[in-house]
């Protein structure tokens, strides 16, 4: 997505060969044309797949969950992260756990808002280490759903988190795959599209 592309070249801060910062745009302070616009991209792609619900994790997933089931007129739902859930008998739960904090959270949805019935489209900011993408992967399965596919917003495409999906099966569309990138000499993308 070259609108994507070019913001991320122009107001991304590469701070390590590993961290990208765009919270002026993204995930802190979010533009809400650009949101849309990846809303419709994503929906685009998921056009024909009967999606019947789209499913992030907070708390940088939902503007992008809400623009794409917007766009596609399904309803959006949110797991949620808690250290520990202790009451689990009406949410599928998963255990993730978060290379940038060293630690594990609980990921939860529930029972009530997605069952075997549901078309499932995942939607996230980063795909990384894919560690929370898998937990959502997860509870798709425990719901009995169908996966429709994985859209990711940034896709760092030199962590594990693409292959780790592959493994289990899922379709993933990255709208900005970033190669490389470095402080000095900023990001590289595996495509760089023209539109
Ligand atoms: P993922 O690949 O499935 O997203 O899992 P991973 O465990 O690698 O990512 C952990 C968290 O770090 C995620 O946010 C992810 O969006 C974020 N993240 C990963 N790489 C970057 C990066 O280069 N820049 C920024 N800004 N964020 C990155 P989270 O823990 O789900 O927290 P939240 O921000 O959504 O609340
Ligand atoms: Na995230
Ligand atoms: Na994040």
């Amino acid at each position: 997505m070259k609108l994507l592309q070019d913001r991320i070249r122009q107001d991304g801060q590469v701070l390590t060969e590993t961290v990208l910062k765009v919270d002026t745009f993204l995930n802190h302070q979010v533009d809400p044309m650009l949101t849309m616009e990846i809303g419709k991209a994503f929906a685009q792609k998921a056009e024909s797949a009967g999606v019947t619900k789209v499913l992030t994790i907070e708390a940088s997933g939902i503007h992008f969950a809400m623009a794409t089931a917007f766009t596609l007129g399904v309803p959006f739902l949110y797991a949620k992260k808690k250290k520990a859930v202790t009451l689990t008998e009406d949410l599928y739960t998963t255990e993730v756990f978060s290379f940038t904090r060293q630690e594990s959270f609980q990921v939860s949805v529930s029972k009530r808002y997605l069952n075997a019935e549901d078309r499932v489209l995942i939607v996230d900011d980063f795909l990384a280490t894919g560690d929370a993408l898998l937990g959502l992967v997860e509870i798709v399965r425990q719901a009995g759903a169908t996966l429709v596919g994985v859209g990711a917003v940034v896709e760092k495409s030199f962590q594990d988190g693409r292959a780790k999906l592959e493994a289990a099966g899922v379709e993933i569309h990255s709208l900005a795959r970033i190669r490389s990138m470095s402080p000095e000499t900023g990001v590289t993308f595996i495509e760089e599209t023209l539109t």
